[in-house]
């Protein structure tokens, strides 16, 4: 049995729906109500670990989406929880989603790289995949304002961006193949950077490309009602583009699909 969490998620449903064809295949997610009926779904809260000890009876592979929306020591805690409650549950296999080498400036990458080491002195297999930032992500950070400028603070930086349903699609094929990919770690950044210029050309010639600085983007955010950890996130992430630290493009996606990785442009437009 295979088993997705945070299904409800964007990454999980994409990787769920590329399992739908397999009847052994089960949905975790923190409220069944929101998926489709039909599917086998269980209750998965990484913050309730009461419903991880049944929620994953049975489970032989298990891929665990990063729950990363939070402060490290939540987020740690969650993917503690999880790992715990999977070793005592026989699982055999974990795919995390983990975070590309490059992404190691952001101010999230502690979780993942502590996730990443528990993984490694655990003893279920593993596979971690390092994804990139998502173009979809990049699209949304530096969308057009209704008068047509992007001022997202990425100066002349470029981002070797992914498009989420790329990701999505490895991790269903590792899940299906978990010995041919079993300590593994595979650094999926895609094969063109794009930057703000980019995506305003690629919005057309009514949209400019004006980046403001980290600064005005800080106190943007923080007036935006954002959650205390959340600022730090957004403006951290345009910091290590900006400086570009997240422009390295990598051959492990092609690899994996066995084609090449859909237009990050493309993604990022649509996520914008
Ligand atoms: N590479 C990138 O560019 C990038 C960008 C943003 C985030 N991420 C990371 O990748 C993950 C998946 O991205 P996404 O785009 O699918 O994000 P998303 O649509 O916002 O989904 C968030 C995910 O976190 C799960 N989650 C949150 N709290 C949880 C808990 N207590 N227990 C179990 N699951 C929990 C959700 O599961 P349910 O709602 O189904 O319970 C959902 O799958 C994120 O959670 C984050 O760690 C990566």
């Amino acid at each position: 049995m295979i088993m997705v969490t945070g299904a409800a998620g964007a990454l999980g449903t994409l990787t769920a729906d590329r399992l739908a064809a397999r009847a052994d295949t089960v949905l975790g997610t923190r409220d069944p109500g929101r998926l489709q009926a039909g599917r086998a779904v269980r209750r998965i809260d990484f913050d309730e670990p009461a419903t991880l000890a049944d929620g994953f009876a049975g489970v032989e592979v298990l891929v665990l989406v990063s729950a990363g929306y939070g402060e490290d020591d939540t987020v740690i805690a969650r993917h503690g929880a999880a790992l715990d409650a999977a070793e005592r549950a026989g699982v055999g296999h974990v795919v995390y989603t983990s975070l590309t080498a490059d992404g190691d400036h952001l101010p999230y990458a502690l979780a993942h790289r502590w996730t990443e080491r528990r993984l490694r002195c655990g003893s279920t297999g593993w596979t971690i995949l390092r994804n990139g930032l998502y173009a979809e992500l990049l699209g949304a950070l530096a969308a057009p304002s209704a008068e047509g400028r992007i001022t997202a603070p990425l100066g002349d930086g470029r981002l070797a961006a992914v498009a989420r349903a790329d990701l999505a699609e490895v991790a269903a094929h590792v899940a299906q193949h978990p010995g041919a990919h079993a300590g593994r770690v595979y650094e999926l950044v895609g094969e063109q950077a794009i930057g703000g210029a980019d995506l305003a050309r690629a919005h057309g010639p009514h949209v400019t490309y004006e980046p403001q600085t980290l600064a005005q983007a800080r106190a943007h955010a923080a007036a935006s009602g954002a959650e205390p950890f959340q600022t730090p996130m957004l403006v951290g992430t345009c910091s290590a583009i900006a400086a570009g630290f997240l422009d390295r493009t990598g051959g492990d996606l092609r690899r994996l699909l066995g084609r090449a990785p859909r237009c990050p442009l493309t993604a990022a437009l649509a996520g914008s």
